[in-house]
């Protein structure tokens, strides 16, 4: 049990009002039960017309030892990260807390004798092996910042990452397992290199054998260094005295622009955050297994897949592979054979599975669950039902968690088996949170039954502090469009009990199989390759992507046919951004629907790749209104 763990509905009505009404006490009641090595001036400044926000001010403290070295008394030998391999026959691995520790410390001396320091950017490309955690809790330790870059994105995505932060430090695998692939990742960060000679020092650490070329000065083995450590004869590593508001990491994320923008956490708020929602959505009890499908490369994998669990002292499952490997009864196998008790794991992954039909579920023996969770995106009905059913067996509570990067973590869901869930409702607010929402021209809608733009009225510990190296990007983007609130970019619906269901996004960013990726971005992509004249790129509902990525595009002279060009279109996608951004569909248009001004009118778009063609509003301020004729009829 935690100290701060709600367990009735009237201790969380209770514990909501005192956070809104009083957030200072709120905060500093819970945040004792952490470790400082100073405890706070402030509990919270904020000035939203600034974007600025401080928690915990004056505090210090380091995260490592709060997800570590705390626990190391009464928990040194349970499990701190139970890895599951790609392939089911290879061993798995767990390593307790104690080990844990041990390899933080040892990798962070690794990182020192390479000569990274506190504030330095370090740049993280692996797979989902435990290296990977213990790289990034290495990096807390000695105080440099992480920014992790999911291994789908291609080299010219992380070369942009890497000149944006100034990461001199790179840490990465031979190649990561991935289902039936094995991905060169070593080779995709040589190729980013090119454009990017600051970069001082590569780790490389050994996974997939691929045979990698290793430059001198440059490229160091993982192994080696470790070695190299051991000889130095010092295992210890003393943690870094962090400020409450030192940078913890970086994460990029697609925003309505062409550029991604790096996401920046702060220790303090973030450690809290991450740690009181963990506790309370997912009701952790301690000696629980929990299994967090979520790649560290994104914001959940950071959350709650690494600092919300370890710093509560749970045991966090990390798999390296993906559900459909060897086939679709990887998640069930993995669920049976370390009894896991607790499933958080992506719609888009739920829906791909339902596709496969029950039988993959069949005698697999899933009565050590007690609590499932969803993330990234909407779930629709089916889904939730099949989940409820089919593998929580109607026993469990399914948390629906709505939340963002750079929220940091969980803002919207029920409590599992304390707040009722709803199907395809987040629910209720955490407490700390205080959601609104508004209106085109920014007036709150203050009634049940409404819906709107979402946004949340006041600061909480795990926000966004800046977007790295442009704070007016961030000012701008986040709260400037309302007076005094951070809009969120989702449409939301509130019902009559309260209850919020987010709707999906209302800029142009689309939600692709959970991942977040701006239409802008894509197009910027696409208007690369060589014969493209101009692109317009929108969302169409997918059965199990949630959103796939429709791309509209005027094309001067095509290679070979049209078939041959579509691919190539692809490739230029992928070879920019990276896979995951790949358009499902490429019409070739000759023109595209615009106002007079110019200005593309994606409504229409929308509407023709959703297949709305008798319903697309008024089209007569277009430029040329015979071209969405055109379009309609060349439809994929
Ligand atoms: C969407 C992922 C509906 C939403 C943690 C948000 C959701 C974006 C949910 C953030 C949910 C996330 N229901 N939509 N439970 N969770 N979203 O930054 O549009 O990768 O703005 O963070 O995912 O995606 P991100």
């Amino acid at each position: 049990m935690y100290p701060y763990q709600i367990t009735s509905e009237e201790q969380y009505t209770n514990d909501y009002r005192n956070s809104v009404e009083n957030p200072e006490k709120f905060w500093a009641d819970i945040a004792q039960y952490f470790s400082w090595k100073k405890t706070w001036d402030k509990v919270l400044s904020a000035d939203f017309e600034k974007a600025e926000v401080k928690w915990f001010a004056g505090a210090k403290l380091n995260i490592t030892e709060n997800c570590l070295d705390r626990h190391i008394e009464k928990l040194a030998s349970q499990p701190a990260i139970i890895w599951e391999p790609n392939d089911p026959n290879e061993h798995y691995r767990v390593l307790t807390y104690k080990e844990l520790l041990f390899k933080v410390k040892q990798f962070a001396n690794v990182l020192k004798n390479n000569g990274v320091k506190k504030g330095d950017r370090v740049c993280i490309y692996m797979g989902m092996i435990p290296e990977l955690a213990i790289a990034v809790l290495a990096c807390a330790r000695i105080g440099a910042i992480h920014s992790v870059i999911f291994g789908g994105f291609s080299a010219r995505s992380i070369a942009d990452r890497l000149q944006d932060a100034d990461a001199r430090f790179i840490v990465t695998c031979d190649g990561a397992f991935r289902g039936a692939k094995d991905i060169p990742l070593k080779a995709i960060i040589d190729d980013a290199l090119e454009s990017c000679p600051f970069v001082q020092r590569v780790i490389v650490c050994t996974r997939t054998h691929t045979p990698v070329s290793m430059i001198k000065g440059r490229d160091v083995w993982w192994e080696d260094e470790i070695k190299i450590v051991e000889t130095q004869g010092n295992p210890d590593c003393i943690a870094e005295v962090m400020d409450a508001e030192d940078v913890l990491f970086i994460l990029y994320t697609s925003g309505s622009t062409g550029k991604p923008k790096g996401v920046v956490h702060s220790v303090a708020g973030y450690m809290v955050w991450t740690n009181y929602t963990f506790v309370n959505v997912f009701q952790y009890t301690p000696g629980q297994i929990y299994f967090c499908t979520a790649d560290i490369g994104w914001i959940t994998g950071h959350s709650y897949l690494l600092y919300g669990p370890l710093s509560a002292g749970a045991t966090t499952m990390m798999f390296e592979g993906i559900p459909t490997f060897p086939d679709a009864g990887r998640f069930w196998d993995i669920t049976q054979k370390h009894k896991v008790d607790i499933l958080y794991t992506a719609p888009t992954a739920i829906r791909s599975l339902m596709a496969y039909g029950t039988s993959y579920l069949e005698g697999k023996d899933l009565s050590s669950l007690k609590v499932l969770g969803t993330v990234g995106e909407p779930i629709n009905e089916e889904a939730w039902y099949w989940y409820y059913e089919n593998v929580g067996k109607s026993k469990c509570p399914i948390v629906d968690t709505w939340w963002q990067t750079e929220t940091g973590g969980i803002m919207i869901s029920n409590l599992a088996g304390v707040t009722p869930h709803k199907p395809t409702y987040a629910t209720l607010p955490m407490p700390g949170v205080l959601p609104c929402l508004v209106d085109e021209t920014g007036n709150e809608l203050a009634d049940n039954g409404v819906s709107g733009n979402l946004c949340i009225k006041q600061a909480w510990p795990g926000m966004i502090r800046t977007t790295y190296g442009d704070h007016e990007r961030c000012r701008q983007t986040y709260f400037s469009t309302y007076k005094n609130m951070y809009f969120t970019g989702d449409g939301c619906l509130r019902d009559k009990d309260g209850n919020y269901r987010i709707t999906g996004r209302v800029d142009d960013v689309l939600n692709v199989s959970g991942h977040r990726i701006g239409t802008a971005e894509v197009e910027n992509a696409i208007n690369m390759h060589q014969g493209v004249v101009e692109s317009a790129v929108v969302g169409f509902p997918h059965d199990i992507k949630g959103q796939g990525i429709y791309a509209f595009v005027i094309f001067n002279g095509m290679h070979v046919d049209e078939e041959h060009t579509r691919k190539d279109v692809i490739q230029t996608v992928s070879r920019i951004i990276g896979a995951i951004a790949k358009p499902d569909k490429i019409q070739f248009v000759s023109g595209l629907p615009k106002t007079r001004s110019g200005k593309i009118m994606r409504r229409i778009l929308r509407k023709i790749a959703e297949g709305e063609l008798n319903n697309l509003g008024d089209t007569t301020t277009l430029l040329d209104p015979g071209i969405v004729e055109e379009i309609k009829s060349g439809r994929l």
